[in-house]
């Protein structure tokens, strides 16, 4: 039995029925999958960030023993595999036939026997290269001396890749001009890495004699691979199957399509073997879809009492050797363009230039819904470098611009019709959790025996973020993936004892799927969540979807989850009235499991009861054909606007550098919570992974475009040492479009923290003045910052 504080037929905490086989260690990965006669993958990766390939000699690999095939870009481009699209329509070499374009690309597939001797191999293959030089700094790519990186492409000239704009560009240089006071500041957003402790891998198996293949692979989105390859590989779709088994952590780093999967499947077909390949901890943090890398120039313009009127932007936007990132196809940007935040704005305009670099491909949407992380980090930055200029409170600066209650459903200066939310009373909950005012008054003691001269000790400091996410993509008029539309289909079918099966197109990497859709059924049918198997991951098993990230899953497939059981439920409706023998119209749902005759409740028949029926002789009204069952496809109507406040309070010790994050308080707010057991882990992950990102977390390079440090040693994961006890709030205000009122949870904390973290260190930094510092803060950036010589990478 699952179910802990309460017998929940819905809502509620539960222990997550997963967990039964992950705390088992009963698991199933994808490198836990053994077929007869698997064979390994491994891949030969460059060594050089730009460089001409002379020529490729593969003899001594092939004559290895244990080798089974050596697979070249020249093998593909006679499978005309060479090249495959991106999710943003742009193409990425599968292996290299041309050039190297990053440190890391893949340029050949060694399969042998066993992984050892794969490896081995990849030591005999002997590649000439001709090194040329490589653009690093984002900013540079489009000088007119900068080389050119994509000279496989016809009409690109130098590294532009894309302009996008949103907003009234002459509304805000308006405002601008009519403003009391403008404040400037760049900020940075670094290159980090999702960094899921699973790394990315796939078991490709492709049957000759029925010509199907069947490819295990840890993806986000199956549905959206299966159709992908079909498309590519010329495959028919129905004899692709794509099991996504167990999944250790996604955070978007498992959407895209990456080589590797690419090399197994041509690997199988070649072999007539299963062919394994996963890929190891470096090759993941040096290859494989990375995060933001934006470097921002914001502006605000304010009234001299702190009004904000406006906010202008310009990005230039990193996106490596390949546009890899995977967004919707109208927003080369992602959803940038929710930098307004949280604030009412008269006007707002942002520019994005994106350019490629000799680094690896990517700008996934680690944890984020597509850019928010980036935007809602800028304006929260941007918020306190005004309160500093203003010398204002910045607690009471965010409550005088918050959007109020009232203001929504609110349309945003650049397009977002945010739903719903009432954040005055989130921030205010926040800073009454952390005790604001006493902790003001402790930082003003520090400082007054600090500007005194004694300086012993640590300097504390308190940061404040508040964010809106806009999750749950997407309205399908607005939003696709490679012209795939997002709209996420759902099937249930109650069993002739009442026990259900569900099946989704979603696909959790950790998040308690399982559970929390057993309990969405159960709260709509009554059936216990406990008697409910939730299906996922098997495009064979499942109706289509687009899949896991941007914390879709429970905007749109948990809603569609909801809608499927209303029309089970509204089928059981027809079987009780042939029970009951009374009209369906006199029946209702007493909100438990049971249809019941109004007025007189205690004649009535079970959702178990119905569900025997209907697969009984029973003659069933005209319009019921038996059974209990039903699909649907939902197309949300909107996104949800998740939305909360958070405040961080450090202690520096300006001597070494080291930030402590003392306490850490989250309100969250997202909506109706299905299990708030789980609502809370994963905020409780994302705020440690915005510990990460403001302390510790950077892909750095040279400037010959060697990564530094792809490995655990020098990116750097959080910790319980460096995470304090988190506390956490709630608010709720529900989705008014949602069918149970809930929003997106995922993502928000890894989206609001990183502020708060920032802002609270600068905020200590203030005795010296300090108005801005770029992420990571780590010792050393702290001590640079503090001596006024701060690293820019
Ligand atoms: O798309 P992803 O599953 O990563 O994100 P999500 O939809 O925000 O959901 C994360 C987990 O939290 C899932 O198990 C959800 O069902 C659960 N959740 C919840 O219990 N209540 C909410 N209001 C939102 C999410």
């Amino acid at each position: 039995m699952t179910t802990v504080d309460k017998p929940s037929m819905g809502f509620g905490r539960m222990h997550r029925k997963e967990d039964a086989r992950f705390i088992r260690g009963r698991g199933t990965y994808v490198d836990d999958v053994r077929l007869p006669g698997m064979l390994h993958g491994a891949v030969l990766r460059s060594p050089f960030a730009h460089a001409r390939i002379v020529s490729i000699d593969t003899r001594a690999a092939e004559a290895h023993p244990k080798v089974k095939a050596v697979i070249t870009g020249k093998t593909l481009e006679g499978l005309k595999l060479a090249w495959m699209p991106t999710l943003s329509y742009d193409t990425q070499a599968v292996l290299a036939t041309d050039k190297v374009r990053f440190q890391g690309q893949e340029v050949a597939f060694v399969v042998a026997e066993d992984k050892y001797s794969a490896r081995d191999a990849l030591e005999l293959i002997d590649v000439e290269y001709e090194p040329l030089p490589a653009v690093v700094d984002a900013r540079r790519a489009l000088d007119p001396d900068a080389p050119v990186i994509r000279d496989d492409k016809e009409n690109q000239n130098g590294n532009h890749i894309f302009d996008w704009t949103a907003g009234d560009k002459a509304a805000t240089d308006a405002a601008f001009a009519r403003a009391e006071v403008v404040v400037k500041q760049d900020v940075l957003y670094p290159r980090v890495h999702p960094a899921p402790l699973e790394t990315c891998g796939a078991l490709a198996d492709f049957d000759k004699v029925t010509g199907k293949l069947t490819m295990w692979c840890n993806t986000q989105a199956p549905h959206a691979h299966r159709t992908v390859y079909a498309l590519v590989a010329g495959l028919p779709e129905h004899k692709i199957r794509v099991i996504s088994p167990d999944i250790g952590g996604g955070f978007g780093n498992k959407v895209p399509i990456y080589p590797g999967y690419v090399c197994a499947i041509v690997g199988s077909i070649v072999t007539g073997k299963p062919v394994k390949w996963m890929e190891d901890r470096s090759e993941n943090l040096m290859s494989t879809g990375f995060a933001r890398d934006y470097h921002m120039s914001g502006e605000v313009a304010a009234t001299r009492d702190g009004k904000i009127t406006a906010v202008r932007v310009k990005v230039i936007a990193d996106h490596g050797a390949f546009n890899g990132t995977a967004q919707p196809t109208k927003y080369p940007a992602g959803f940038f363009h929710v930098f307004t935040g949280s604030y009412d704005l008269e006007a707002a305009h942002c520019e994005v230039t994106g350019v490629y670099t000799n680094k690896a491909p990517g700008g996934v949407a680690y944890a984020c819904s597509f850019r928010i992380t980036e935007a809602a980090y800028l304006i929260e930055r941007l918020v306190d470098v005004l309160a500093f200029d203003l010398g204002m409170d910045p607690a009471q600066l965010r409550m005088k611009n918050l959007l109020r209650a009232e203001q929504f459903p609110y349309s945003s200066p650049t397009g977002w019709e945010y739903d719903s939310g009432d954040y005055p009373r989130a921030l205010q909950l926040a800073l009454d959790m952390v005790g604001y005012d006493e902790i003001r008054r402790e930082q003003a003691a520090v400082r007054e025996r600090w500007a005194a001269g004694d300086r012993s000790g640590t300097l504390p400091g308190v940061g404040i973020s508040f964010f809106t996410e806009a999750v749950g993509a997407g309205p399908r008029k607005h939003m696709d993936i490679l012209g795939l539309g997002m709209a996420d289909g759902a099937e249930l079918r109650v069993h002739p004892t009442g026990k259900a099966v569900l099946r989704i197109s979603v696909q959790s990497q950790g998040q308690g799927h399982e559970t929390t859709y057993a309990q969405i059924v159960a709260h709509e049918l009554g059936i216990p969540p406990d008697d409910i198997e939730v299906v996922h991951g098997d495009t064979d098993q499942t109706p289509f979807g687009l899949g896991t990230y941007g914390s879709r899953s429970t905007p749109v497939s948990g809603a569609a989850t909801a809608v499927v059981a209303r029309k089970v439920r509204e089928r059981a409706r027809l079987v009780a009235s042939a029970m009951l023998e009374v009209s369906a119209d006199d029946l209702e749902w007493d909100g438990a499991g049971r249809w019941v005759v109004r007025g007189s409740t205690e004649q009535g028949r079970t959702i178990q009861e119905i569900a025997l029926a209907a697969h009984s002789s029973l003659e069933l009204p005209d319009g019921v054909e038996g059974h209990l069952d039903a699909t649907t496809v939902y197309n949300p109507p909107n996104l949800t606007f998740p939305f909360g406040a958070y405040v961080c309070v450090v202690d520096v010790d300006p001597g070494t550098g080291q930030v402590k994050v003392r306490r850490f308080v989250a309100v969250d707010d997202c909506g109706v919570r299905i299990n708030p057991t789980i609502v809370e882990g994963q905020v409780h992950g994302g705020l440690a992974d915005g510990i990460g990102m403001a302390l510790m977390q950077l892909i750095a390079f040279d400037e010959d475009g060697n990564c530094l440090g792809a490995s655990f040693m020098d990116y750097l994961l959080p910790t319980s040492v460096e995470c304090p006890s988190w506390e956490l709030g709630e608010t709720v205000t529900p989705s008014p479009h949602h069918p149970i009122g809930a929003k997106g949870v995922g993502e928000s904390a890894t989206v609001g923290s990183p502020a708060a973290v920032v802002n609270a260190v600068v905020d200590a930094l203030k005795p010296y003045g300090v108005r801005h510092a770029d992420m990571p803060l780590t010792p050393a950036q702290v001590w640079r910052v503090i001596q006024g010589s701060p690293l820019r990478t």
